[in-house]
């Protein structure tokens, strides 16, 4: 009995994540979300190895270092495995060209609305585009554009957010866009949470802050350790002084860093009302103040002073498991809780 039930369980799983397996290639619709300096060569490789579907981090990588990790990569895995470009990136019809050239599969664009030029030149080429979607409209609009998948990520995410938590915006997003598979992301860390997500009609989940705790995680010991005495608390967004001067919302863990920057911020205000900067230098020593720290962080081990970037999810992250344990886990809460309600 407990065997049908179980049986009947995954098949019911199996079908809530179709149309997000179909669209990756992958037996879990679980995305190994990209994380600069994290989601390289063997992180993406474990995570494709063990049914998910890793993302390299293109990050500010030169063309020639994308190509090279592309490679490698394919070097320790035949699964699906995709590229996270940053639009932003100076280089970008460049990276687009060598994920043509190396057949990626699939391509997330992230950082921005892409440019219509940029998926078509993707899509003619045979690969699979997915965009973030931070609002319903901008949703469509991609999926008008051409977006073949959208991602939901909540401010519950590590990382660069926005202001709105899944929460809402899987509520507002996920019974109005049927068009295209929607990925959900942010603060995840159960497979029964990713369950109630699908069954309001995501097609898969994407996580970051767990995997980046992983064994296989190139991440520093000292990064790791944070995240394990880490509490949600902790994984706050970066504060702005002035609205004059926009901070970008990163959500990291608090440390030195983060309360240098306050002061940082506070030093150039003043400097500013004194008039010993302009605006526009005054805006660049504020962006400037993290440059080169989640490297920092993450390959140092600086996690006092480095960008220490995690998910509210952090608060779950209770042991460093193996990349194979952790979706393993995540696919059987989903299951367990499917099966305690059919008992039920
Ligand atoms: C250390 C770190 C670095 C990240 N870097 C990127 C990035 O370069 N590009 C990107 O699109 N998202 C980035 N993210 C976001 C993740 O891809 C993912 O969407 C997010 O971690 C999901 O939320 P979670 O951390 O609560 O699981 C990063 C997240 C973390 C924790």
């Amino acid at each position: 009995m407990v065997e049908l039930n179980r049986a009947r369980a995954e098949a019911a799983l199996a079908g809530l994540w179709a149309d997000g397996c179909r669209f990756l290639g992958t037996r879990t619709a679980i995305l190994g979300g990209a994380m600069s300096w994290v989601s390289e060569r063997h992180l993406v490789a474990a995570i494709s190895n063990a049914g998910g579907f890793g993302v390299i981090a293109c990050g500010a990588m030169s063309p020639d270092r994308l190509a090279e990790e592309i490679t490698a990569t394919r070097a320790l895995t035949d699964a699906p495995f995709g590229v996270n470009l940053i639009t932003m990136h100076p280089d970008l019809d460049h990276l687009v060209r060598v994920c043509l050239e190396h057949e990626v599969g699939h391509v997330v664009l992230a950082g921005g609305v892409p440019a219509g030029a940029t998926i078509k030149a993707l899509r003619d080429g045979g690969v699979r585009t997915m965009g973030f979607a931070p609002a319903l409209a901008l949703g469509k609009r991609l999926v008008r554009l051409g977006i073949e998948a959208l991602i939901i990520e909540g401010s519950e995410a590590g990382g660069h957010v926005g202001p709105v938590s899944l929460n809402v915006l899987a509520q507002e997003i996920l019974p109005h866009l049927r068009d295209v598979p929607i990925f959900v992301a942010g603060g995840l860390a159960r497979g029964d949470a990713i369950l109630s997500y699908l069954e309001m009609g995501a097609s898969g989940a994407q996580l970051g802050t767990l995997f980046a705790a992983s064994q296989e995680s190139i991440a520093h010991d000292n990064f790791k350790t944070a995240f394990l005495r880490a509490n949600a608390r902790d994984a706050v967004t970066s504060v702005q002084l002035d609205e004059r001067f926009p901070v970008i919302p990163v959500r990291g863990l608090t440390n030195n860093g983060t309360r240098r920057f306050l002061a940082h911020q506070a030093e150039i205000l003043r400097r500013f009302q004194e008039g010993e900067v302009s605006r526009e230098d005054a805006q660049l020593e504020i962006e400037h103040f993290w440059a080169g720290s989640l490297r920092r962080a993450v390959i140092d081990g600086d996690i006092e002073n480095g960008s220490v970037m995690a998910g509210q999810s952090v608060g779950m992250v209770k042991e460093v498991k193996p990349v194979t344990q952790i979706i393993n886990d995540l696919v059987d809460e989903a299951i367990q809780s499917l099966m305690q309600r059919k008992a039920g």
